[in-house]
C-alpha cells in the first residue's frame, strides 16, 4: 500500500487498447467505497467508455483534453450536498490507487466541470445526466503507453511537527 501510494504518477499518454469491464468495476468499486462526510455516499460515477462519446466531448472542447484515454470516469454529486466536493475528491484519490494497484494509468481531468456549464455541451451533458450536477473531476483511465518518472517534491517544509 505504501509502495502504491508513493510510486503513483499522473498518465499522459494511454495505449489504444480498452480496459476489461472487470478492471473498471474494480476502480469504480475502491471509488465507491471511500469515506463520505456523515457517511451520506452522495458520491456517483458516470463510466465513459463510448469512443463516440469521447471524441465528441474532445472535439467540442477543441483540445485533447482527455490524452485519449479509452475510459472517462466522471465523479460527481448534488449542489445542496456540502460535501460533495471533499466526498468526490476522496473518491478520486483511492480510484486513482486503485488505477495503479491494476497496473493501469489514470489521470485527474478537471475540464468535465466547465463543460458542464457550458451550452455547447448541453446535448452530450444530457445524454449522460450529468447537466445540473456539481463535477468534482473525473479520471482518465487507460493502459500507460509510458512509464511516469518518479515523482519530484518541489518543496521541503511542507509539514510542521508540532512536539
Ligand atoms: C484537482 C486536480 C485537478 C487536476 N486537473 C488536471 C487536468 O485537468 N489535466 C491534467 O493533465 N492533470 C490534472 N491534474 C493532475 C496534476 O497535474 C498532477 O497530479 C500533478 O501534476 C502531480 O503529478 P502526479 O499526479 O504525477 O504526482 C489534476 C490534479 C488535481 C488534484
Amino acid at each position: 500500500m505504501l509502495e502504491n501510494i508513493k510510486g503513483r504518477r499522473s498518465c499522459r499518454n494511454y495505449l489504444d487498447k480498452e480496459v476489461s469491464s472487470e478492471l473498471i468495476d474494480e476502480v469504480v468499486e475502491c471509488g465507491l467505497l471511500a469515506p463520505s462526510g456523515m457517511n451520506t455516499q452522495g458520491i456517483e460515477f458516470c463510466v465513459i467508455t463510448n469512443k463516440e462519446i469521447l471524441n465528441g466531448l474532445a472535439e467540442l472542447a477543441g483540445r485533447n483534453f482527455h490524452y485519449n484515454a479509452p475510459c472517462l470516469i466522471v465523479v460527481y454529486g448534488e449542489a445542496d450536498n456540502r460535501f460533495t466536493p471533499y466526498d468526490g475528491s476522496c473518491a478520486m484519490a483511492q480510484m486513482h490507487l486503485a488505477a495503479h494497484e491494476l497496473g493501469l494509468g489514470a489521470c485527474w481531468i478537471n475540464q468535465l466541470k466547465d463543460f458542464v456549464v457550458d451550452e455547447r455541451f448541453d446535448d452530450i451533458m444530457n445524454k449522460l445526466a450529468l447537466k445540473g450536477k456539481v463535477i468534482v473531476g473525473s479520471l482518465a483511465l487507460g493502459y500507460k503507453a509510458e512509464e511516469p518518472k518518479p515523482r519530484m517534491m518541489k518543496r521541503i517544509c511542507r509539514v510542521n511537527y508540532v512536539k
